[in-house]
Order: structure tokens, then C-alpha cells, then sequence
């Protein structure tokens, strides 16, 4: 069961508080703990584990294993270290979670967990499972994957005109549609999206180093280079952590805006530089041409994502 934002915590000595926030792991979708706001003292919001709570009776109420003593003991919430579900979406947390929206914390930035041990043997079970049937599936892999080996699609898509964006350093997001035809399956029409900046002298040098970049094809010919200079930049859409989509988003500690994304809390700058979380790299530039009228062209290139290398997929 899980409590109300409003249930009163109970220490086995009396009544100490009531849950004002929850806060909750990003990737598990779990409530790691509950803050409660106490009565005594300067009714600050001490954070208390879930493995703390010895029982909920009902959303009413949530039972401590501590003494009030005890109680006084846990950290005071720094407020600082939390976004809201207001700030990041976090896809499908709803599902899981039925309390207010805006009473529930997420850390920010998220720190790395290590895999659990229930987790690790299980990951290990399925390994062990993939070995043994890889040699069975492997003529019928080959087959159906062989359309994935074709040369990479080096086209230029149009995606919107530079005159919307009006500020420098400023992450602008352009959409854009394309055909993608995935092994045999019929084509489908999906939706992309690129971030766009247009990068001051020091962002481009924190892009480039002050050399152009190139963009090859599968031969290892260059398909096209992005000058050091040129005045815009543009981002795959996807983040290189596990491939979400990611925000411009202004956030306490960084009023100006960063790159968020949401799914694992990855910060980026507007150079595309990690800030924190576990993205592995940079965000991804694109070859990308501003013509004279401003139109906006790239090349749509994906790299594989969790590596640190970039590596070409399509
Ligand atoms: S996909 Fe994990 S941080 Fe973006």
C-alpha cells in the first residue's frame, strides 16, 4: 500500500509528523523515501527510508521501527538536490505512483546505483540462456538481419528555417518526419526531432576544438564536414545515454538552461558537454548546412548508444 501525502508518521513512542513529499528512484519508479515534516522542533523535512517503515496500517497513517528520539536523527531534506515530476517526465510513473503530482521528488542530479544482487543473478541466468541458444538462432539472425547491413542513408532532410531561433546558447528544437524501414517490415513514417544552438565563439570551441568535423559513410569516405566556424550546431535528438528524447529545461542551478533528459537525469550544456548523470559521451553533433535563406539540412545520422565511442548505425 502506499501512503498519502498527508498520512501521519508514527514512531512506536507517539506521533512525530506527516509525509509531505515522496521522493522516488527514476529508474525503478519505487518510492525510496518518504519526508516527513515534523510537529516539534522547527518542523523541518527529515528524510526517512522506506526500509524504516515497519507497517502502513492504511493511507492514513505509516508506522516507524524508530523512536521519536531516533526520528530526529534523520537528514534534513536538502531541497536543492530534487527536481519535481513537474521538471522531468519520467514516462509512465503514474502507473506505479498515485500520489499528488508535485509532491514527488526526484534526485537531481541522479546518482549511479549499483545493480542489485537479485538483478545481477538474474542477468546472469538470461547470459547464460542467450549462449546456449545463440548457435540455434544464428542462421536465422543472419538471414533477417541482413537488411541492416546496407550502406548508411546519407540524405539530407530539411527540418525548419534558423529565423526561430532568437537567442545564442539557447537549445531550439526542430521536428521532422522520415521513412525508416526496419528488416522486412513495411516502411514507416517516423518522428524525429534535432536540437539546434546558435553557438557563441566558446561554445563552437568546446564543440570543435577549433577543428572541422568530419562525417563518414560505411567505406570510410567522407560525406561531409562541419566547419569549426560555422555559427549553428545541431544535436541528434537522442540522448547517447539509452536514446530518449531529451529537453531544453531551466532548472534552479542552471537558471540560463541545460539539456535534461528525463529518462535518467543526463545533463548536458549547451556545447552538448556531460554535466552529470550516466550519459556516456557528449551529445551527438550532426552534420547539419544553414543555406543562404536559413533553411536548416542535415544528414540524419544515429550512433550507437551507452558507448563512449561514437559508432555509426545508420
Ligand atoms: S536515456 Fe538515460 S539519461 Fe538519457
Amino acid at each position: 500500500m502506499q501512503p498519502k501525502l498527508t498520512a501521519k508518521a508514527r514512531c512506536v513512542d507517539g506521533e512525530v509528523g506527516k509525509i509531505s513529499k515522496v521522493i522516488v528512484d527514476p529508474l525503478s519508479h519505487e518510492i525510496s523515501h518518504v519526508v516527513v515534516r515534523e510537529y516539534n522542533g522547527q518542523q523541518m523535512d527529515r528524510q526517512v527510508p522506506m526500509s524504516q517503515i515497519q507497517e502502513i496500517p492504511n493511507e492514513e497513517e505509516i508506522v516507524l521501527r524508530c523512536t521519536s528520539a531516533e526520528f530526529g536523527q534523520f537528514p534534513v531534506l536538502d531541497r536543492d538536490g530534487f527536481v519535481t515530476i513537474h521538471d522531468v517526465e519520467i514516462a509512465h510513473l503514474e502507473d506505479n505512483l498515485h500520489v499528488t503530482p508535485g509532491e514527488v521528488l526526484v534526485p537531481y542530479p541522479r546518482l549511479e546505483h549499483p545493480v542489485p544482487r537479485r538483478s545481477f543473478f538474474a542477468n546472469m541466468t538470461h547470459a547464460i540462456g542467450a549462449l546456449i541458444a545463440l548457435p540455434l538462432a544464428f542462421p536465422v539472425l543472419k538471414y533477417l538481419m541482413k537488411p541492416m547491413y546496407q550502406p548508411f542513408d546519407n540524405s539530407w532532410f530539411s527540418v525548419g528555417n534558423v529565423n526561430k531561433i532568437k537567442k545564442e546558447n539557447i537549445g531550439y528544437q526542430f521536428k521532422f518526419t522520415r521513412g525508416f524501414k526496419e528488416a522486412f517490415m513495411p516502411e514507416q513514417q517516423i518522428e524525429k526531432n534535432i536540437w539546434v544552438v546558435q553557438a557563441s565563439e566558446k561554445v563552437r570551441e568546446a564543440v570543435y576544438g577549433g577543428e572541422d568535423k568530419k562525417f563518414y559513410d560505411n567505406k570510410g569516405d567522407v560525406v561531409w564536414v562541419n566547419k569549426a566556424n560555422a555559427p549553428f550546431i545541431g544535436f541528434s535528438g537522442k540522448c547517447p545515454h539509452l536514446g530518449c528524447g531529451y529537453k531544453w529545461r531551466k532548472t534552479r542551478n542552471f537558471p540560463d538552461g541545460v539539456f535534461l533528459c528525463p529518462c535518467h537525469l543526463s545533463l548536458y550544456d549547451e556545447a552538448g558537454k556531460v554535466l552529470d548523470g550516466p550519459a556516456p559521451r557528449a551529445l551527438d553533433v550532426l552534420p547539419m548546412e544553414v543555406n543562404g535563406a536559413g533553411e536548416v539540412k542535415i544528414i540524419d545520422i544515429e550512433y550507437k548508444a551507452g558507448v563512449k565511442k561514437q559508432i555509426r548505425l545508420l
